[in-house]
């Protein structure tokens, strides 16, 4: 709100004067509502800036927003109306609730996002778990500004791996142990493949034709693979109900297998093709290696299927723009994908949001040496430990295993996307579950801290003294609260859940902070139901920035 006015006033300036480029803006704490500096007229205009204050003055002070302007040091001052600003904040929150902050900028457009995208047959590592978080808050994001997101996993479920596996499983493998423990299990013989395959080169040739027979639809290994992925999914499926995921589609690579060929015959067919040491590839020019489209024994590619999933997603879900989620090391591949589709003279955006490490003691963090065998492993532990906290602080909570689960899971989620995320984030399951500092379980708590209050007390909307807001306490955190679509629409921008997630934590602290000064359940009936609208309205907009963010918001913990 304060956004518009701010915008409102720079108009207004601005034509008034027919120039461009008027900042109006918002001035550290307490100073003032907002100002305009006045340096750039003072020297363009060679005047003082008294001068150039009344020449200003008269056409802000009549804006009905405006209480009353000054001249301070060079910044033309401007105090609002807060009561009647403050009261339309607040009144809009109570009645808005979760949707506030909705935009309609997206007008409907359709966005692809594909993001998790583990690979069957492997552990879900730690860098799948960052992709899956990142993910799932910007499909939480762009919904609110109005686009329209599909989600997509697009499992690695295809490629000469599988022709391994399948060689291997079937000269050393065991129903039962799969069976047992699916993803370790399938792992070990991917790994004892490979130490064999060093003293039996046909081994490996073995591979290709099992592969080469799979993508041919061999009965055999088409059920082994396909039984494969149902234990590796029923694995991955149990992570995603822990993180509260959700996909709208889990068509992974081998989902493309009969759309290839039309892939490549397009690519035949606009001259893009070149044979080279008998592999197919794509020139692309100076700036980028060549790309891979089908190996010399004619199997295709990670690339081969990109290439068919980017053209699919533009056909069935009418969308241009897919977000691909995805660590640092695939920069490479993301451009080539770009380039290769922009030679077929599609108009595609292939936008990779890449990200940084997960680190442990400064160290690299992996789920295979490391301490933890299964991430599924870590995120148990994390709820253990919530769970141990939970019981120590509140005994007698009901439904304490739920509890347990939300603070568990939001403390990972809250460490990750707190960080800008193409930084390296820090693993420490002891750090992140902390009920104080820059944890979910912080944000989580201040807003139960509210709930309790609510619990306790009944708002009457119809006696609130909303002058007691022009008091600086309330309103800096007023303006706050008024920030928030904002925050949401600049976050959306810069594909940055950081933005929400530090924004709700300065929110947390105001109000922890303004807690600790002011009682809510006053007396004067007409403060008290102010007091009761102003912590509803942090309430709320908490509680919506951690949805955004893939958290769940309790009501006791
Ligand atoms: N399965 C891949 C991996 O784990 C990630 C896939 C990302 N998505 C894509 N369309 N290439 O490295």
């Amino acid at each position: 709100m304060i956004e518009t006015i701010k915008r409102q006033l720079k108009d207004k300036l601005e034509q008034h004067f027919q120039i461009e480029g008027i900042v109006v803006e918002e001035p550290k704490k307490g100073l003032a509502d907002l100002a305009v500096p006045l340096f750039a007229f003072v020297k363009a205009w060679r005047m003082s800036p008294m001068q150039v204050y009344e020449k200003f003055e008269p056409v802000l002070i009549h804006d009905e927003a405006v209480d009353q302007i000054e001249l301070t040091n060079g910044f033309l001052n401007i105090y609002l109306k807060r009561g009647p600003l403050a009261s339309a904040i607040l009144t809009m929150i109570h009645e808005q609730k979760g949707n506030y902050g909705n935009q309609t900028i997206g007008n409907g457009i359709s966005v692809a996002m594909d993001y998790s995208s583990p690979n069957i047959a492997k552990s879900f590592g730690v860098g799948h778990l960052r992709s899956t978080v990142i993910g799932n808050a910007l499909k939480n994001i762009y919904k609110k500004m109005g686009y329209r997101v599909v989600s997509i996993n697009h499992l690695g479920d295809w490629g000469t791996q599988f022709g391994k596996m399948i060689v291997a499983y079937q000269k050393w493998g065991n129903e039962a142990d799969v069976k047992k423990n699916p993803i370790m299990e399938l792992q070990k013989l991917y790994i004892r493949f490979h130490d064999e395959e060093k003293e039996n080169p046909q081994l490996e040739q073995d591979a290709r034709d099992v592969f080469r027979a799979l993508e041919q639809n061999d009965e055999t290994y088409t059920q082994l693979w396909t039984w494969f992925k149902e234990e590796s999914l029923r694995e991955f499926m149990e992570m995603y109900d822990l993180l509260g995921v959700e996909f709208d589609f889990y068509t992974g690579e081998s989902f493309y297998n009969d759309k290839m060929d039309a892939v490549v015959e397009e690519l035949d067919h606009k001259g893009l093709l070149k044979i080279d040491d008998g592999a197919t590839i794509v020139d692309l020019g100076e700036d980028l290696p060549p790309a891979l489209i089908k190996r010399t024994d004619g199997a295709t590619l990670y690339m081969t299927r990109d290439v068919a999933a980017l053209l699919y997603r533009h056909q069935t879900y009418n969308t241009d723009h897919v977000l691909y989620v995805v660590g640092n090391e695939q920069i490479l591949h993301f451009k080539q994908l770009q380039a290769i589709t922009d030679l077929m003279g599609y108009h595609f955006n292939v936008d990779h949001i890449n990200f940084g490490l997960v680190l442990i003691d400064g160290k690299k963090m992996s789920t295979r040496g490391g301490k933890f065998k299964r991430l599924e492993d870590v995120i148990t532990q994390a709820i253990e430990s919530a769970k141990e906290a939970i019981a120590a602080k509140n005994p007698n909570l009901k439904d304490q295993d739920m509890v347990a689960r939300a603070v568990g899971i939001g403390a990972i989620i809250f460490n990750d996307l707190k960080n800008e995320k193409h930084s390296d984030i820090d693993f420490n399951l002891e750090n992140m579950l902390k009920f104080e500092g820059q944890t979910g379980p912080y944000l989580q708590y201040s807003s139960v801290r509210i709930a309790s209050i609510l619990r306790e007390n009944s708002l009457d909307m119809d006696h609130v003294d909303y002058a007691s807001y022009s008091e600086n306490d309330y309103f800096e955190i007023i303006k706050l609260l008024g920030q928030f679509p904002y925050i949401v629409e600049r976050s959306k921008e810069n594909n940055a859940p950081n933005f929400i997630a530090r924004y709700i934590l300065s929110l947390a602290q105001s109000f922890n902070s303004f807690y600790g000064k002011h009682r809510i359940n006053v007396e004067e009936l007409m403060q008290k139901n102010a007091n009761l609208l102003f912590v509803e309205s942090i309430q709320t907009v908490i509680n919506e920035g951690l949805r955004l963010l893939g958290i769940q918001s309790l009501s006791e913990m």
